[in-house]
């Protein structure tokens, strides 16, 4: 007879980066070469349940919906491997988890879904750990993902310069979501999944690209500049140094033969600098993916809303607010006998 069932299921928000990360340190662990700050949306979710079981052989993936191997089950088995190591619960697991927007697509699933799985899964495994250290955890699947266990604007602070697998790196929170009244529209350019996963952009811009070295060298400043106009309530500075570094990052990646943007794409950023002409601040970023994240002061969302929404390319808009970091949403198993 085996030990009693034990599940828990947690909700956790996609991220987007207004300092981008973009680039890891060489050497083990997943650690990013610069600073990255980022906001929390609410409106976009990933809910997943994590069950541990004596029933099974091999932990098991569903994804929306769909049993799912290969690459993805391999992550996901990856950071099951690591709680097992910190606790009492060797059992494998079942993950049921599903997204309530386009999954792979550059619209933050990885950051939403490693940080749900790992408070999911540490909660499941009756591990007391801080949030903190959950971010830890996540960030050794997806750094972005170690923002998401925190709501509002969050930090990631650089890997350390000499390579140490195990040493800890945590997001943190630097401001609340009620900090600055800002929406964000999301115009989602295609549903398919994107080309280039981010691991593998970084990779070849850190290998190809004659600019690496320079965005290197750009993004700390920007990232620290960004955080102060954001401690500051600086909107237009925030929309300002946000583009800059998602221009800069692209640039990297672009000159390594890394191309994210489509057609409709640039068509959104062209809107973009139309709609400030016009007086409106709206300001524009793009990960690793096709779609524009547009961020505009919540009195001047419908305006934005129609011009965006008129651009043929823009499939459909996402307006998303500022929104609260990961939670555990049920629990099940631990007093069960
Ligand atoms: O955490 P990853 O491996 O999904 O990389 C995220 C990279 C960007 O989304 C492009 C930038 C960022 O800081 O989120």
């Amino acid at each position: 007879m085996g030990m009693t069932p034990e599940s828990a299921t947690a909700v956790a928000h996609p991220n987007f980066a207004l300092s981008k990360y973009w680039g890891k340190r060489p050497g083990p662990g997943n650690f990013p070469a610069v600073p990255s700050l980022s906001v929390t949306v609410a409106g976009m979710s990933t809910r997943t349940m994590v069950r541990f079981s004596d029933e099974l052989g091999a932990d098991e993936l569903v994804l929306n919906g769909v049993p799912t191997h290969g690459e993805p089950l391999r992550r996901v088995g990856l950071l099951l491997d690591r709680v097992r190591s910190l606790g009492a619960e060797k059992r494998r697991a079942c993950v049921v988890t599903s997204n309530d927007f386009p999954t792979a697509s550059g619209l933050a699933s990885s950051a939403s879904g490693f940080a749900a799985l790992a408070l999911g899964a540490t909660q499941a495994a009756r591990l007391e750990l801080t949030l903190s250290q959950v971010s830890d955890l996540a960030r050794r699947s997806s750094a972005s993902a170690a923002r998401s266990l925190f709501g509002g604007f969050v930090e990631l602070p650089a890997g350390p310069e000499i390579p140490d697998a195990d040493a800890e790196l945590s997001a943190r929170p630097l401001a609340p979501a009620t900090h600055l009244d800002l929406r964000i529209l999301v115009c989602v350019t295609s549903e398919e999944e994107k080309g280039t996963g981010s691991t593998l952009g970084m990779r070849t811009t850190a290998e190809r690209s004659p600019y690496y070295g320079a965005w290197l060298d750009a993004a700390p400043r920007l990232h620290g500049a960004l955080r102060e106009a954001l401690l500051a309530r600086d909107f237009q500075r925030i929309g300002e140094l946000a583009e800059a570094s998602a221009m800069a990052m692209h640039a990297s990646a672009l000159a390594a033969g890394i191309v994210y943007f489509r057609g409709a794409t640039l068509d959104v950023l062209a809107e973009v600098r139309a709609l400030r002409r016009r007086g409106v601040p709206a300001y524009a970023t793009v990960d690793a993916g096709p779609h524009v994240k547009v961020l505009v002061p919540t009195p001047d969302v419908d305006a934005a809303r129609r011009a965006l929404g008129a651009i043929s390319g823009v499939l459909r808009l996402i307006e998303a607010r500022v929104g609260e970091g990961a939670s555990v949403v049920a629990r099940e198993g631990a007093c069960a006998s």
